[in-house]
């Protein structure tokens, strides 16, 4: 069976053996869409409720490969399988070394945690773009890594989720553009772009240069308060 309509830009593409797997008769990527987005409330419900959702448990790829299971488990054969094939196309690393990688992004978050290394924010959003550099499964690693990151974030930090921009969509619009082109960056090491977008509560960014000149003037109103007081 194939999918029709438009598949999201920067998604990886499905090949005939990946779509064997689909379970509920589908037709359109819109309504894989839809059937996956009700699957992965249901996979959030899962880990923000379970015990295992916590450091350093939830670096195993025991963990991983369940959450995934959780989130697609209902529209997916092989949800929660390592995905066992490479792509024509420059995604992902070699399927044999996805194991080894999980387990070299599990040994850098837990040194990252115990150093300090880095903020909050800043360390969720760099395991998300290593996750989703490993590529571990056939499909959904956008999204499950997007939702690890901000498990790490409320159940490990104890903070609000990241707000990716406001989301990011399915559909092709600038917000996706920009966000896979931060992700290119990050992946040649320069994580300037992604922090900046993970961090926005919209996309683009809400000018502040205005509210910030009313900012001034205000200050500057003060100061001549205290100076006439003087
Ligand atoms: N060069 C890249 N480096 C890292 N991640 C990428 C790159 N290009 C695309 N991606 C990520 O891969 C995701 C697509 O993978 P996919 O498995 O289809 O996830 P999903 O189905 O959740 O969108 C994109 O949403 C993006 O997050
Ligand atoms: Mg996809």
């Amino acid at each position: 069976m194939a999918l029709t309509g438009a598949h999201a830009p920067g998604a990886t593409p499905l090949s005939d053996d990946d779509i064997k797997g689909l379970k509920p008769p589908l037709a359109t990527f819109g309504e894989l869409n839809e059937a996956e987005a009700a699957n992965i409330l249901r996979g959030q419900e899962w880990a923000l409720r379970s015990r295992t959702t916590k450091v350093p448990q939830m670096f195993s790829d025991d963990y991983i490969l369940s959450l995934h299971k959780r989130m697609y488990g209902d529209v997916w054969g092989w949800a929660g399988e390592v995905r066992p094939h490479n792509y024509d196309i420059a995604i992902g690393v070699a399927h044999h070394n996805i194991r080894p990688e999980l387990r070299r992004l599990r040994d850098d978050s837990i040194y990252w945690i115990e150093n300090s290394t880095y903020a909050p924010n800043e360390l969720a959003i760099r395991v998300h773009h290593r996750l989703v550099w490993i590529h571990p499964f056939r499909n959904g690693n956008g999204r499950l890594s997007r939702l690890y990151a901000d498990l790490l974030m409320i159940k490990h930090f104890k903070e609000t989720r990241l707000p990716w921009g406001g989301g990011v969509p399915s559909a092709a619009s600038r917000q996706r553009e920009d966000y896979n082109a931060a992700l290119h960056d990050a992946d040649l090491g320069d994580f300037t772009a992604l922090l900046t977008f993970c961090k926005a509560k919209t996309w683009p960014p809400a000018q502040a240069a205005p509210q910030e000149e009313e900012e001034e003037e205000e200050e500057e109103e003060e100061e001549d308060e205290d100076d006439d007081k003087a």
